[in-house]
């Protein structure tokens, strides 16, 4: 505990910790492997009543698990039970502080077609306001409230605890829908979604019919989806006018929503906050990281009880300090209480997510380390102590070169307010800024940039050109996006071959938007029938999906894992691995030994498997019979090549440059070309951390570039800039191209 003179911890402490840690030194290390699979036992120990025996079925592994819906419930009713056993569930509900607002709120919403509703997070808005209109009749004939969430965890644990409240099982009255998961039936009154999945419903129902209520929760996270859905919803309302639409945002932007929608009433929803005391460091910390874990040892030792949540960037980042920190705690051993180090984030299995939930037992303190999610959408009750390093991870995007990748950023003077407001929620708490006064005041933006005129449009032109809007530059944005970005999205879509030349949307464009990915991963997935691979390629696009969570590397077997990792290596790059990686599981009889043995993780093994399956029905629905290239691999790489021309590098004077914006970019060093660095290459995403790493990366042939793609690149722009001869086969196609 070196830096400790930053929160003036008295040094007694400081001296005792250190012996303590030293003392500590030789304990031998818990076996990793042994708990994680204790952990995923201990999940399967819990199994009762599996939703439906035709899954079984399908997939005779599955009970091993509990279905991620029940456990979230399961974890929601326990979670209930153990913080306050006396107070019935009603109770509880009417604790909230919106219940004293429920008439004025009904009355308000019948009064008004737009409402904009501000309220602090936990007061209620999100599980109780949709059922009070329930209650109040909105739900009849057959009719449905939405409600969206920016992340899908949210969605499903919001809808999970509803469940509860309503008393019915998840999928019922109350449901929950993201990208490649529907929990709703026909009963579904509730339905709880991601924002794109709201806007994927705008192909199938234009004028959302089905809907009487649509409340747009965390407006104020000002995701690419909820600003457009905000223009879509506003346009629809104008001829439904039995539609109400509800715009509920922490407090935050609330002003701006009711402009947009013709200065709709503003709902506000007093908070009941205890105060915070804010802590700033004297000086910046050089690693941020190594700080939180020092931070979280002082508070654990020095402060009565009380939670702490930590807020850190992305997945990586918190599995590295969770280790860090379990690995202390182990090191001091008994004589330290006991600190349950539980992460999320949204990648994590439902099922150690939902234990950031359940009550800390007597003795014990829980530290959460958690990404942005935690800021609003997630509420975790018993947090007194908040450690905010004031980064977040964001998507930036450059128009020029027409990369997008994922930046850690100094987060907004309105995130670090949130972030800190999230220890004030049960009692007095404290939060702990690791940087410094001046910095709070100067260098962090008001307010985050909104992702619309920071991401990608490609995605999102495709879909609204196929929802018939056309005229793009005069959508009805809160916003509006940059103009060259659109227009780059445009060209894209133009060199992938979904819009002609007059902007309209091809055939190819159609079945694209039908597939709900990005589109450079729909063009490598129709590609596929051309080049007769189609069973590898959605394999592959499957895989990329979980792409972060295929292989367990426990820190004390790191030998074990890497070797085993390596082990799946084949001539190609990181997608042909990942195909690999599958078809072995595939023929393993999809067993869970299996996975343990190759340290690969069997969960996201079935998640891939649930995609595949999904993106499948969609091909048929397309009418794209299925097809394999057998050992042939040359024609996946095509295919994805086909849908990825964009994201290619070359190899010259020892570093990578993308091929047309002369970038430079390095291949992550966990991908299995790392060492191999071939001279032309594909990537699947750009991450920008030290450098802007290549991840998921592929080995081409720069002849194919010309063959998937004659409009975008020439042949000039693919010589070696080496002077050494062509590969021989990429001469050979250049000939057969003529
Ligand atoms: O939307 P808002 O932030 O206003 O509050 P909410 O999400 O409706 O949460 C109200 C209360 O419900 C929280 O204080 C939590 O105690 C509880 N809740 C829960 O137990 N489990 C969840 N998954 C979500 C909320
Ligand atoms: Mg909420």
């Amino acid at each position: 505990l070196e830096r400790s003179s930053r929160y003036h911890i008295p040094q007694e402490t400081r001296d005792k910790t250190r012996d303590k840690e030293a003392q500590e030194e030789a304990l031998a290390p818990r076996d990793e492997q042994r708990r994680w699979e204790e952990q995923l036992l201990g999940a399967a120990a819990l199994r009762f009543g599996a939703r439906d025996a035709a899954r079984h079925q399908r997939h005779p592994e599955y009970p091993l698990l509990l279905e991620e819906e029940e456990m979230v419930q399961f974890v929601s009713a326990a979670r209930l039970e153990g913080t306050d056993p006396q107070k019935s569930l009603q109770d509880a509900r009417r604790a909230l502080p919106i219940f004293p607002f429920r008439e004025e709120l009904l009355a308000a919403v019948g009064q008004h077609q737009v409402l904009v509703i501000e309220g602090e997070t936990g007061s209620g808005k999100t599980t109780q306001i949709p059922q009070y209109l329930h209650e109040e009749g909105y739900t009849r004939a057959g009719m449905k409230i939405g409600v969206t969430q920016p992340r899908r965890v949210a969605a499903m644990s919001v809808a999970a605890r509803v469940a509860v409240e309503m008393g019915t099982k998840l999928g019922n009255e109350v449901g929950y829908s993201i990208r490649f998961e529907d929990c709703t039936s026909e009963r579904t009154v509730l339905k709880y979604m991601t924002d794109g999945m709201l806007l994927r419903e705008f192909l199938t129902e234009p004028d959302l019919a089905s809907y009487s209520v649509i409340m747009v929760d965390e407006a104020h996270e000002r995701t690419l989806h909820t600003d457009v859905l905000f223009g879509l919803i506003k346009d629809i309302a104008r001829f439904r006018p039995q539609l109400k639409v509800l715009v509920a945002s922490a407090t935050m932007d609330t002003e701006r929503f009711s402009a947009f929608f013709d200065h709709a009433p503003v709902f506000r929803i007093p908070g009941r906050r205890f105060p915070v005391d804010i802590y700033y460091t004297k000086a910046p910390e050089a690693d941020y990281l190594e700080a939180c874990v020092v931070s979280v040892l002082q508070i654990h030792v020095t402060q009565p009880p009380g939670d702490i949540l930590v807020f850190l960037t992305g997945q990586e980042e918190i599995e590295a300090c969770v280790e860090l920190l379990q690995e202390r705690c182990r090191r001091l051993g008994s004589r330290l209480p006991e600190l349950l180090v539980l992460p999320i984030y949204a990648n994590l299995p439902s099922e150690l997510q939902a234990r950031i939930f359940q009550p800390t037992p007597p003795g014990a303190r829980k530290v959460v380390v958690a990404t942005n999610i935690a800021e609003t959408s997630v509420t975790i009750d018993g947090i007194v102590y908040v450690l905010d390093p004031g980064f977040c991870k964001q998507k930036s995007y450059s128009a020029r070169t027409g990369m997008e990748s994922l930046v850690v950023t100094p987060c907004s003077r309105a995130s670090a307010n949130q972030r800190a407001g999230r220890a004030g929620r049960v009692a007095p708490g404290k939060c702990f800024r690791l940087y410094t006064a001046w910095a709070f005041q100067h260098e962090l933006e008001e307010t985050a940039v909104p992702e619309i005129q920071r991401a990608d449009l490609g995605a999102l032109v495709l879909l609204l050109k196929s929802l018939g809007i056309n005229d793009l530059i005069h959508f009805d944005f809160l916003d509006p996006p940059p103009h060259e970005t659109l227009v780059l999205a445009l060209e894209q879509l133009y060199a992938l071959g979904a819009l002609n030349h007059l902007g309209e949307l091809t055939t190819l464009g159609r079945r694209m938007a039908e597939l709900p990915v990005e589109p450079m991963l729909a063009k490598m997935i129709l590609a596929s029938e051309q080049y007769g691979c189609t069973e590898e390629v959605l394999t592959v696009a499957a895989m990329l999906s979980v792409n972060n969570a295929v292989f367990y590397r426990p820190k004390d077997k790191v030998l074990h894992a890497d070797s085993a990792r390596v082990a799946f290596g084949v001539p190609g790059g990181d997608h042909l691995v990942l195909l690999n990686v599958y078809n072995q599981w595939v023929a393993s009889g999809h067993s869970l030994q299996w996975c343990y043995e190759h340290f690969v993780q069997a969960r996201s093994l079935r998640r891939a498997r649930d995609v595949r399956e999904q993106l499948q029905g969609l091909m048929e629905r397309v009418e794209i019979a299925p097809s394999s290239c057998g050992g042939n691999l040359d024609l996946v790489r095509k295919a994805i090549t086909a849908g990825f021309f964009y994201h290619t590098a070359r190899l010259a004077r020892g570093g990578y440059r993308t091929v047309k914006h002369q970038q430079p970019v390095f291949i992550h060093p966990n991908s299995a070309l790392f060492a191999l660095q071939p001279r032309w290459v594909l990537y699947h995403e750009l991450v920008c951390t030290s450098k802007e790493f290549m991840r998921q990366v592929l080995e081409i042939d720069s002849s194919w570039l010309l063959e998937v793609a004659p409009h975008y690149y020439q042949a000039k722009e693919l010589e070696d800039g080496s002077g050494r001869k062509m590969p021989k086969k990429a001469g050979k196609s250049r000939e057969e191209l003529g």
